[in-house]
Order: structure tokens, then sequence, then C-alpha cells
């Protein structure tokens, strides 16, 4: 049996409206869970649902904490192409998220004492509960790019090149040589994954991905060796 159940979505709005109804369900079941968040277009309209039902039925999340997935390095705090802003912007500010509750990398500082502190951070809330992620046009997942090996853990990356030209980036003008992330092993390590795949160019990463075979070229294929991955996609 497949270890990534694949449930097809007819538009982005319903895949998003099915997202956003299992995060709801996450904080419902368990008031502290911790959730490690991808940033970039996927995921948009699911943080924006999320946020109006968690107001609209006056859920308390003050127990949640939210992890930031991934960060480009060498940006200020402040610049809009970073998901630090996404973040604030789509979630964290909406949702009034204490600062006690969110785990994050400073994109001004990433080095590896960022990365223990990150991962040090993580375990001391008891793990991921759910890491929920999105798909890179090269196959990456957060910015664990794909090569001829990968590092487990949570570390400071090369961006490849098709990475350099994400959308974040280009809208702001601004270009970008590393990344810092959590790591493959630390996205296995999570209860549950919902991988959300939707947008222009994203083709051949999944298919590639869907092969069911684990290779160090295509990241996300590594999600097969999770226990309990569910992939939302649109149609494609
Ligand atoms: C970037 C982000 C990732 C995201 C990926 C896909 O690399 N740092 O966290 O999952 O891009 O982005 P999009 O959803 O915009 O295609």
């Amino acid at each position: 049996m497949s270890a990534i159940a694949f449930q097809d979505y007819p538009d982005y709005e319903s895949l998003s409206e099915a997202a956003s109804e299992h995060l709801l369900t996450l904080v419902q079941c368990k008031p502290d869970a911790v959730i490690c968040v991808a940033t970039g277009a996927t995921p948009l309209l699911t943080y924006q649902r999320f946020v109006d039902k968690v107001k609209a039925y006056g859920i308390d999340i003050s127990g949640v904490t939210f992890v930031k997935l991934d960060e480009w390095v060498g940006l200020a705090p402040d610049n809009p192409a970073t998901c630090e802003v996404f973040l604030q912007q789509h979630l964290l500010k909406p949702l009034g998220v204490a600062p006690e509750r969110y785990i994050a990398f400073a994109s001004d500082k990433a080095d590896q004492h960022e990365c223990n502190r990150v991962t040090r951070d993580i375990a001391a809330r008891g793990g991921l509960d759910l890491c929920v992620l999105g798909i890179g046009k090269n196959g990456h997942l957060g910015l664990n790019e794909p090569d001829d090996w990968l590092e487990p853990g949570c570390h400071i990356t090369s961006l490849d090149e098709r990475t350099r030209m994400h959308d974040m980036l280009r809208a702001a003008g601004t270009s970008v040589e590393q990344g810092i992330t959590l790591g493959l092993q630390d996205m296995l390590a999570a209860k549950d994954v919902l991988l959300l795949v939707a947008g222009e160019g994203k083709q051949q990463a999944f298919s590639a991905m869907k092969e069911g075979k684990v290779s160090t070229k295509v990241p996300a294929s590594f999600l097969w060796l999770h226990p309990k991955t569910s992939c939302l996609y649109c149609t494609m």
C-alpha cells in the first residue's frame, strides 16, 4: 500500500479548502500542536481560509506553535521577498501568534548556530505534529535541493538556478544564492505531512515524485519513506 495518500482536486480553491480543513482538524484535536509551514503561492489560500475559520469558529490557537520551514539567506528580515514577511502577513499576524509560539530561522544571520537552535527548539516542543509542504519546480522540499547527496538535518544550502528564479524573489527584484532549511530528516520525523501541489511548472517534478522511487535528484520523493503523507494536488 502506498505510504502517500494522493487526492486530486479540480481546482486550487477546492484543494485549499481541503488543506485548511486538515489544519483546522489538527488544532481542534491537539491545541498544543507544533506545525511547520511552507511559504510560496501554493499554501497561500490554505492559510487565508484557515485564518478565516479559526476566527469564525472562535478557536483558541494560543497553544499552537508554528515553525518556519525555510528562508532565503542574506535578506533583511523585513524584505518583502522573505518567508518571514510572508508568514507574518498571511498567518502569524492575522492569528495573533505570540512570539514564543513561533520558531524561525533569521534570514540575516543564517549559520550553523541558527540551524542548531531551531532544531533544539523544535525538539523542546516535542517535535512536529504536522509539516505543510509545497514542491519546488525542481522537486525540492523546503530548500532541500536536488543533488548527488542530501544533508539530512537542518542546514544551509546553495540554491539551484530554478530556485533562484522563484516568484517570491523575482517579485521583489531580489536575488539570493543560499537558503536555510529544515532537512528531510526533520520532515520525515513529523507525525503528519501535508504536501500541496498546485501551480505552473510543477508537472515534471510531480510526475518524478509519483513514480515511487526515492532519489536525491527528486527530494520530494523522500516522502515515500514517511508513514503518513497526504498529497493534495490540482489536476494537471
Ligand atoms: C520555495 C519555498 C518553499 C516552497 C516552494 C514552492 O522554495 N521556500 O517553502 O514550498 O518554494 O513554492 P510555490 O508554492 O510558490 O511554488
